[in-house]
């Protein structure tokens, strides 16, 4: 079964600060860039013949296998990351014990996408199965995750997401979309996550 987009998770028109032409174009172009492109890669590792296949055609489909599925889920979870909403009583404890309160989680968050501008990656809030606990975890790319961690939140700092309406301010982009949190979603996010 080939995979298929995900309807777009947030309303673009919606947005503070952010165009509605960005939205749409990161949502097709570069969403659905992945998806098309994983797609393209399973259908390369369905006719591949395990057994005599050169280990540089493995490693290669592979890789690109998890840049692709890593791309498709982490925009995924960038768009349901966007449309202003509160976070639940849960999520602000959670942080509050893991961060000393929202607004240091905030200021940490916003810094590691403001250190990422110029270059290309991701900051994620993610739960840590192992500690149970919320942390800021740092990408490089798509395949740098924080293992045993499954983010609730997720900010996507490659150039296609605000070169269009910020140009190269960076920063300008991160501080847009600290003000379109959904928070709600994280929320119930982190609650299945709790098993509550
Ligand atoms: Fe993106």
């Amino acid at each position: 079964m080939p995979y298929e987009m995900k309807p777009l998770a947030c309303n673009p028109a919606g947005m503070n600060g952010l165009s509605e032409k960005i939205i749409v174009s990161h949502y097709e172009n570069n969403y659905g860039g992945a998806v098309k492109r994983l797609n393209a890669i399973e259908q390369k590792l369905a006719e591949l013949d395990w057994a005599s296949a050169p280990v540089f055609v493995v490693n290669g489909l592979k890789r690109e296998e998890l840049i692709a599925s890593n791309s498709m889920i982490l925009h995924e979870l960038f768009f349901e990351s966007l449309g202003a909403s509160a976070a639940s009583a849960e999520l602000q404890w959670q942080i509050e014990q893991d961060f000393g309160g929202m607004d240091k989680w905030a200021a940490q968050f916003s810094a590691m996408g403001k250190a990422q501008g110029g270059g290309s990656g991701w900051v994620l809030l993610a739960w840590s199965h192992r500690d149970r606990k919320l942390i800021n975890t740092w990408a490089a790319d798509h395949t740098n995750n924080f293992a045993g961690a499954t983010p609730i939140l997720a900010l996507d700092m490659y150039e296609h997401s605000y070169h269009m309406d910020f140009g190269a301010a960076a920063a300008k982009y991160v501080e847009a979309f600290m003000n379109n949190l959904n928070l709600a979603s994280a929320s119930i996010k982190l609650a299945a996550l709790k098993g509550n």
